[in-house]
């Protein structure tokens, strides 16, 4: 039965360039998912777009000399061609400051925070803030250095020690200094708004409990352990400038901001409203896919973001009351990088600008966005932290892809245009063993599919590879270049085998690599789209096949240098 789903992917901040830890953490798995739900015959919304708000795009603009709607907007622009060169492919990519979308953005994010304000969710309060006398303005945590107040290092900002990993209370803070002026900062008085997530522990907990066995373990242990320990109440207003403005008609509400990660995952929607807006002519449609109990909504987030999709977001859903809550959240661990042998967290501040884990310097080279697609669903952090290593990248490339995939591809169809003048040959000689591996070749469908299903990505490409070394297995078992000797009947009856397998590998393949899947299909003499994920027909005898061609290229050591 056809099913509505809503996939959504984290929305990246729009101040750094985008790395293979955040493909492989939420982007990737989100767009082979949707491309399998869509080949299911499901109808599917697929949702993205920057996170433009917040005090790390304001900072990154002071350190740059630029304003915040430049930083966001110039990232905004190479995120989105990151995606698009790894074929991940949204429905609308907005952006939640972005001129395109900041009208509905602003006007559904003070809509919830109006109508939790209403319902009573909120508990204003006084409390002290660091401040820069000389800018004139409070300093939201990092825009503060100073002393950590447990190891001692001095250099710690106010919301981490880098030193000792601790989270930094800014008020604790020794000799704080604003990173604005590099003067020292001073204690003021501020009010803010909080969100009374202890309201919700047990509603929380509960729907949590019920998710028990189809959500990732990780995901609810971590969030489960939260509530064990109490819900804090949490501040969902800011005194920057930058952000969506706190809708209030009160005076200690004046050049105050939404917290950033109260109106960012409210993206989701407004994007949707906003797709809605451009392709159904009313943005008020994306109530049906946010409201509606037969919409499935999955978020796609890494591992840092748990808190927010598992506790915080819910929480505001229930707080405000109209719409359902995530179906699922589906949390990635982070991906590290091996380095000679040691692994090192990518960062922007210690990975050198050109490494190719930057999601820019890999296209630059002309690679197969599908090669990194492999290796990073093949890596996938699904369970624990994984490494890019880019010796394993080029050794999985051309031992799995190129010598499993590809060679299975390549043998046949080079075969067919050969001796069979690029026509599928008569099946009518079928043995038991030809139809023994159609039988196989089905049951790898459902195999993969059923991973797929599960959100298992990295389990789903192993039975997508154990298929293709099984098609490589049968064509040695037929050994059609004998046969074609002697009985060019059982030989034909093979290479059609063949090719009908090459159809099933097309389809399994769409979801991870789709720009190898449109590849294998047009050497099929088959139109690339639709993909249907059913057992493919028979190839029709004596249709004409494409013309055969490398799928993968076999690549050098140190190709990604
Ligand atoms: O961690 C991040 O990059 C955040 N910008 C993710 C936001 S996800 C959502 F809520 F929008
Ligand atoms: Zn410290």
């Amino acid at each position: 039965m056809p099913k509505r789903y809503l996939v959504t992917a984290a929305l990246p901040y729009s101040n750094n360039r985008l790395h293979v830890g955040h493909i492989a953490g939420a982007y990737l798995p989100a767009d082979c998912y949707v491309r399998y739900l869509r080949a299911c015959g499901h109808e599917v919304r697929f949702i993205c777009g920057s996170d433009d708000n917040g005090v790390a795009i304001e900072i990154s603009a002071l350190r740059e000399n630029s304003t915040p709607q430049d930083i966001a907007g110039h990232f905004h622009q190479r995120q989105k061609s990151d995606f698009a060169g790894l074929l991940i492919d949204f429905d609308i990519y907005g952006g939640t400051h972005h001129p395109d979308y900041l009208e509905l953005h602003e006007r559904l994010s003070q809509e919830f925070f109006t109508r939790i304000h209403e319902r009573g969710y909120f508990t204003k309060r006084r409390t002290k803030q660091l401040y820069d006398p000389q800018a004139g303005r409070f300093l939201p945590d990092r825009f503060v250095r100073g002393t950590c107040h447990f190891c001692g290092f001095d250099r710690a900002t106010g919301d981490q020690c880098e030193h000792c990993g601790q989270m930094i209370e800014p008020l604790l803070l020794k000799n704080p200094i604003s990173v604005i002026t590099d003067q020292p900062a001073e204690v003021r008085d501020t009010t803010h708004w909080y969100l009374q997530l202890n309201s919700f522990q047990r509603p929380l907990k509960e729907w949590l409990e019920s998710k028990q066995g189809q959500w990732r373990p990780s995901v609810l242990n971590f969030a489960l352990g939260q509530i064990k320990q109490g819900l804090p109440e949490r501040s969902m207003t800011r005194d920057i400038s930058w952000g969506v403005p706190v809708p209030l008609d009160d005076p200690d509400a004046r050049g105050k901001v939404l917290y950033v990660w109260f109106d960012a995952p409210i993206g989701y929607m407004s994007f949707t409203a906003a797709w809605c807006a451009e392709h159904e002519g009313d943005w008020k449609a994306y109530e049906q896919w946010w409201s509606d109990p037969q919409t499935t909504i999955i978020h796609f987030i890494g591992e840092d973001n748990t808190v927010f999709h598992a506790l915080t977001w819910p929480a505001m859903l229930m707080a405000d009351g109209r719409h359902q809550l995530p179906t699922a959240v589906v949390a990635n661990n982070y991906l590290n990088q091996k380095v000679a042998g040691v692994t090192r967290k990518i960062s922007k501040s210690t990975t050198p600008p050109d490494a190719p884990v930057w999601i820019e310097e890999y296209l630059k080279k002309g690679l197969d966005p599908d090669a990194l697609r492999y290796y990073l669903t093949a890596q996938a952090p699904e369970t624990a932290r994984a490494d890019f290593d880019p010796d394993e990248f080029v050794a999985r490339n051309n031992g799995e892809l190129v010598a499993a995939l590809g060679n299975f591809v390549n043998r046949t169809l080079t075969f067919a245009a050969k001796y069979f003048d690029g026509k599928v040959p008569d099946a009518a000689a079928r043995t038991n063993v030809d139809r023994a591996h159609l039988a196989q070749s089905e049951e790898a469908l459902t195999k993969v599919g059923a991973c797929l299903d599960g959100h298992r990505f990295r389990a789903g490409l192993e039975e997508l590879m154990a298929y293709a070394r099984l098609c490589n297995e049968y064509f040695s078992t037929r050994a059609p270049w004998a046969s074609r000797k002697d009985n060019l009947a059982d030989c034909g009856a093979a290479i059609a085998t063949c090719i009908h397998a090459i159809h099933y590998l097309g389809i399994m393949a769409w979801p991870f690599m789709p720009g190898s899947a449109r590849k294998l299909l047009s050497q099929l003499g088959l139109p690339e789209e639709p993909i249907r994920w059913e057992p493919p027909p028979p190839p029709q005898t004596g249709a004409a096949l494409g013309e055969p061609a490398i799928l993968f290229t076999k690549l050098e050591s140190g190709a990604l240098e």
